[in-house]
């Protein structure tokens, strides 16, 4: 966004979008001329010349001011930079032999869903945590992370409230003593959401729906399952975060719904990158990053074929699950057809 941009934008489009804009209104008296369907700048026209030396008022230096306040408040929010973010590229550097790796650069552009795969213990994990970081050849593989094509701001790797990077990691442990609802209504809160009632309500259904066995918003979020804890997550992730960027270490291990949490994160426009031992979430997603290791050896895209594969896996993968349900609630397992 430029300056031009936002004064030609109406004050209904700057308040829905960026409610703390009302503030400056407020303190410069023109909360009380505010047209709607006015832009910043004819807004200004509505002040007489006797009240702009009554209030000491510049149209022209008040339009910079109300840039300014809105970069600041941008910034402080970690809206605008993250609005722009197009693509994320990883540039190699050393295996755990100290091997350069096997690619020349990997960009990857919002939609994109990124596989990981590798046996255990190869360092899909340590990818996502070389994201996380931005890494800049500081970081065990030496490897170098870029945003928009560019070294990024290393402002992003200290701020928690509005991360560039929103991290599902292997090992979730919450050491708060909240309840549900009061975990959710806290992230909202300080996500400076409007509808906080709504929102928290959304999140908890998508939990829900995610998790196998059902929880409550009154439940303290320390005696959730691992699966259930990760579906809060998930749906927390997906409906509240505006972290462009998403890591997910393994869902499939968390007994979730896994399809279904995968659909819920990706229907944003972020970009995903995902670690996973599960054929199906690998064919999920457009391309693969093959990892051995410590090193990424190989990037494939995933082939129409094997698109069509994942509908035979998916069909064996309903089988286990029918057949781990029955185990479940106590049936005895009867012989069946592949
Ligand atoms: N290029 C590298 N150079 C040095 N150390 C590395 C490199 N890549 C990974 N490691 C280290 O190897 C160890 C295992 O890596 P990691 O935890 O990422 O494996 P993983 O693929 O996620 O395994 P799992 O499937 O069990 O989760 C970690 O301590 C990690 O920091
Ligand atoms: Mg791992």
């Amino acid at each position: 966004m430029k300056q031009w941009d936002l004064l030609n934008l109406t004050m209904t489009e700057i308040l829905d979008k960026y409610p703390f804009m009302e503030e400056f209104l407020r303190e410069n008296h023109l909360i009380d001329r505010l047209q709607p369907a006015q832009s910043f700048t004819q807004m200004l026209t509505n002040v007489s010349e006797e009240e702009q030396e009554e209030w000491a008022i510049d149209p022209l230096r008040l339009e910079t001011a109300f840039w300014e306040y809105f970069l600041t408040m941008s910034e402080f929010l970690g809206l605008q930079t993250k609005d722009e973010i197009r693509e994320l590229t990883i540039l190699p550097g050393f295996d755990k032999s100290g091997q350069a790796e096997g690619f020349s650069e990997l960009t990857i552009k919002r939609g994109e869903i990124i596989a990981i795969v590798g046996p255990t213990g190869s360092g899909k994990s340590r990818l996502l945590a070389d994201i996380e970081w931005i890494a800049d050849q500081d970081t065990p593989t030496k490897r170098t992370i870029l945003i928009n094509s560019a070294p990024a701001d290393k402002k992003w790797r200290l701020s928690t409230a509005n991360k560039l990077v929103a991290q599902l990691s292997q090992n979730m442990n919450f050491v708060m003593d909240l309840t549900v609802r009061e975990f959710i209504e806290l992230h909202a809160a300080s996500r400076m959401a409007e509808n906080i009632e709504e929102i928290t309500q959304k999140i908890f259904t998508q939990a829900n729906h995610l998790a196998g066995e059902k929880f409550d918003m009154e439940t303290p979020i320390t005696s959730l399952s691992g699966g259930q804890s990760r579906a809060l997550m998930i749906a927390d992730t997906a409906i509240l975060s505006e972290s462009p960027i998403v890591l997910i270490d393994e869902i499939e291990n968390a007994g979730i719904d896994r399809k279904k949490a995968l659909e819920l994160l990706v229907g944003q426009e972020k970009i995903v990158l995902m670690a996973t031992h599960d054929p199906i979430l690998a064919l999920m997603a457009d391309k693969r990053v093959i990892i051995a290791n410590g090193g990424i050896t190989k990037v494939m895209e995933t082939a129409i074929a094997e698109k069509a594969l994942l509908q035979k896996l998916q069909k064996l993968d309903q089988l286990i699950f029918s057949k781990r349900e029955e185990l479940r609630y106590g049936h005895q397992l009867q012989d069946f057809d592949i």
